[in-house]
């Protein structure tokens, strides 16, 4: 990890990540665990969340695993019933699961749009709602919220997946300073906005002028350093840290030119995904 990062001890702790079966989910989840946290991989793939269990077991954790829909907010709900029954407390709760259908808002089905909604953000809500009273209580926790570049610009092709990860961007701040306000600032908060990541995610994408892809184990490790270091937010690689500043600062016309000349506006034109 670097020497200059001081690692806070997650041996023991619980760490629960949804969409950890492939990907960055899985990614980070094996970080955690070659720690020594205990590992909770929630999924809808219930292969690949065997395979992945098995993975994170080899480096010697502990793992448990549970196939759940976290657009399904019962099953949410029962699901981390379960999790707090058998094992407590989570310490760290990862949302992570993610769904992407590129293609023009008018081309993509209203199915699609609602799930890329219901998935990206609106999951997020009822695993908070779930794990979040214990974290209060305790006035200890660990929310690690993935969110996306897209969520601090907008893309064509890309309408409501960028519309869901604005979403968590300004809801995982608001949150933040509301356990502030209340006396929780022992609830910790991280929202993780990369560009685009080798996870096959984005496959086909072109990624635009000096914003070069992330290998999903480089991003997967930003995403665990920032845990330890606890940042509000990563974004990465670094020039998407002045997204928000130009978008802000510039008339929207030049800001569009921007986007064109670095190509950000055809990047999704060749979309393939997974
Ligand atoms: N890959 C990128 O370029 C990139 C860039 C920025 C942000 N992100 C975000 O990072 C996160 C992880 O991305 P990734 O590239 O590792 O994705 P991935 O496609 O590799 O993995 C996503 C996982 O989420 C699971 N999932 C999807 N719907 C689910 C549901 N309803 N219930 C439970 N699990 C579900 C999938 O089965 C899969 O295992 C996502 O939120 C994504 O939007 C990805």
């Amino acid at each position: 990890m670097g020497g200059a990062v001081k690692k806070r001890d997650v041996r023991g702790k619980l760490y629960l990540v949804t969409g950890g079966a492939i990907g960055m989910g899985k990614e980070v989840a094996k970080l955690f665990a070659a720690d020594g946290a205990r590992v909770v991989l929630w999924d809808i793939n219930a292969d690949k969340l065997e395979k992945a269990a098995a993975e994170v077991r080899d480096l010697g954790a502990e793992v448990m695993t549970d196939v759940v829909d976290v657009t399904d907010r019962e099953q949410v709900y029962a699901a981390a019933q379960r999790v707090k029954q058998d094992f407590g407390k989570v310490d760290i709760l990862h949302n992570n699961a993610g769904v992407v259908k590129g293609g023009y808002f008018m081309d993509v089905e209203d199915e699609w749009h609602l799930k890329t909604m219901d998935v990206n953000f609106n999951a997020y809500m009822w695993t908070m709602k779930a794990f979040m009273p214990e974290m209060i209580k305790a006035n200890d926790g660990h929310i690690i919220n993935v969110a996306s570049a897209a969520g601090l610009t907008y893309v064509p092709m890309l309408s409501t997946y960028c519309a869901s990860k604005a979403a968590v961007v300004n809801f995982t701040d608001t949150l933040r300073l509301e356990m502030k306000k209340q006396g929780k600032s022992g609830v910790r908060f991280t929202t993780v906005c990369p560009s685009f990541v080798t996870t096959g995610m984005f496959e086909g994408v072109k990624a635009p002028l000096l914003v070069p892809w992330l290998s999903t184990e480089k991003m997967s490790r930003k995403i665990y350093e920032a845990y330890h270091r606890q940042r509000n937010i990563v974004m990465e690689p670094p020039l998407v840290k002045f997204v928000p500043l130009f978008r802000g600062a510039l008339p929207r016309p030049v800001y569009d030119v921007v986007s064109e000349v670095m190509g950000l506006t055809r990047a999704m034109a060749h979309w393939k995904g997974h």
